[in-house]
């Protein structure tokens, strides 16, 4: 079997782990991947918006399979691109993208499907919304509706602040034409959750549900990142409030998209806040997350290969199985200083040898590549992704640290708390 991978990061070399885990023999081909794919998977120098490029490889190379990491190939449509040329891909069509790439959309989605959401805005015009802002009370958030990389939402804790943020993006452009269109909307207080459903656009099944740590600093201070690290399982998801979340969320949202003639086939991730106990959107993305693919996967027992093959060929996912070993992961994403501004790259990086032999750690590349002399070197500002794995989420924490504390590159960054709200918890029951 010939699969191709489209990406770089962690999230990618967690998906190749997983397929090449599944079908050992499998001919995998990353584009472009990465300084820790190139152990399990084949380098084709092509980038993911090299759509047409991308379509020609997997034509020419036979490929039966194409799973695409990141956002911008999907809403730029390249599930499209290759359907057209009848090439099996697993992912959303450009027109199911638009859940992530229009903030605005996916709102008005939540509206029409009664989704619970944040009360909110949506402005074209920068007075409007200033007027609106000056309306509502402190604090406020302020999104971008296009697609930016992950730094397009900014809580602000004044007012003045929020107006801002707005002016920054639609009369400054700071995201370019992703900030033309804003959302502005409540802040809500409670814990963030990830859940991440594999559908078919009709049933939808959850994977294990997982917690992202976006600031830079420990005890979660500082600007946001694209993630410092992610632990699964989390205790607050329990059975009953993944119900809920599919109930009141996932299935009216798929059920609004088919009737928009957008059925959304892929993984949609549902980025969630519970307050008091209930669920609440505050994003939806069209692909896996990075770094919560890190800590889910590892933990998946039964085949995510079926699925994604099923949802290609656009079959039902009906009597899938889906089963997650009762352990925990938890990723520790190692870092350049100076993420996420700027960093410095070709650093050098040392991974101890005994680590590679640990059963309950897996190292994970992102910003990494080997130099010309095959060394292996830092090449981003998200570097390695660390995951432990253990009975519970303190003993995987403290197996992913140790590897963290281990592993040596210079200028080497790290959260050493991921995980430290499952662990309070652990710690209490
Ligand atoms: P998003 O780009 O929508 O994923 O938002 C990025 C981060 O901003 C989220 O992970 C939250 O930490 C925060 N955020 C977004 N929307 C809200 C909201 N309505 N209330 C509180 N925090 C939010
Ligand atoms: N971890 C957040 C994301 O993948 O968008």
């Amino acid at each position: 079997m010939r699969i191709l991978v489209v990406g770089s990061g962690g999230r990618e070399h967690t998906l190749i782990w997983q397929l090449k885990r599944e079908v050992p023999d499998a001919q995998i081909y990353a584009a472009p991947g990465n300084g820790g794919t190139k152990a399990l998977a084949e380098s084709v120098p092509l980038k993911p918006d090299e759509i047409d490029e991308l379509a020609d490889f997997a034509d020419s190379r036979e490929i039966d399979l194409t799973v695409v990491g990141p956002e911008a190939p999907l809403v730029d449509g390249i599930v499209d691109v290759f359907a057209e040329r009848g090439l099996k891909i697993f992912g959303p069509s450009k027109a199911a993208a638009e859940i992530e790439g229009s903030k605005a959309f996916a709102k008005a989605l939540t509206q029409k499907a009664g989704v619970p959401t944040a009360e909110h805005q949506t402005f074209d015009d920068f007075e409007d919304a200033e007027r609106y802002i000056r309306d509502r009370s402190a604090p406020i958030v302020v999104k971008a509706s296009g697609l930016a990389a992950g730094k397009g939402s900014i809580v602000c804790q004044t007012i003045d602040e929020a107006v801002e943020a707005t002016r920054s993006m639609m009369v400054d452009e700071r995201f370019g034409a992703a900030g033309s269109t804003v959302v502005v909307e409540d802040c809500l207080v409670g814990e963030e959750l990830s859940l991440l459903y594999i559908t078919d656009g009709e049933i939808a099944f959850p994977l294990i549900p997982s917690q992202d740590h976006k600031p830079i600093g420990e005890a979660d201070t500082g600007p946001n990142t694209g993630g410092m690290g992610a632990y699964a399982p989390v205790s607050i998801a329990d059975e009953a409030l993944v119900g809920r979340v599919s109930d009141t969320i996932v299935m009216p949202t798929l059920a609004a998209m088919k009737a928009q003639d957008r059925t959304f086939r892929g993984v949609l991730y549902v980025g969630l806040m519970i307050v008091e106990g209930e669920p609440y959107v505050i994003e939806f993305n069209c692909r896996f997350g990075d770094p919560e693919t890190q800590a889910i996967l590892p933990l998946m027992e039964s085949s995510l290969l079926e699925s994604f093959e099923r949802v290609a060929r656009g079959e039902s996912l009906k009597g899938t199985d889906y089963r997650f070993s009762r352990r925990a992961a938890v990723c520790t994403v190692l870092a350049s200083r100076g993420y996420p501004g700027s960093y410095e790259k070709g650093k050098v990086i040392t991974i101890p040898e005994p680590l590679a032999d640990d059963p309950d750690l897996i190292v994970l590349h992102a910003g990494t590549r080997r130099d010309p002399e095959g060394k292996l070197v830092t090449d981003g500002g998200r570097v390695l992704g660390v995951v432990g794995l253990g009975d519970n989420v303190t003993a995987a924490a403290a197996k992913s640290k140790e590897a963290a504390s281990a592993i040596k590159f210079a200028g080497k960054y790290y959260r050493g708390d991921i995980g430290y709200r499952e662990i309070e918890r652990e710690g209490s029951r």
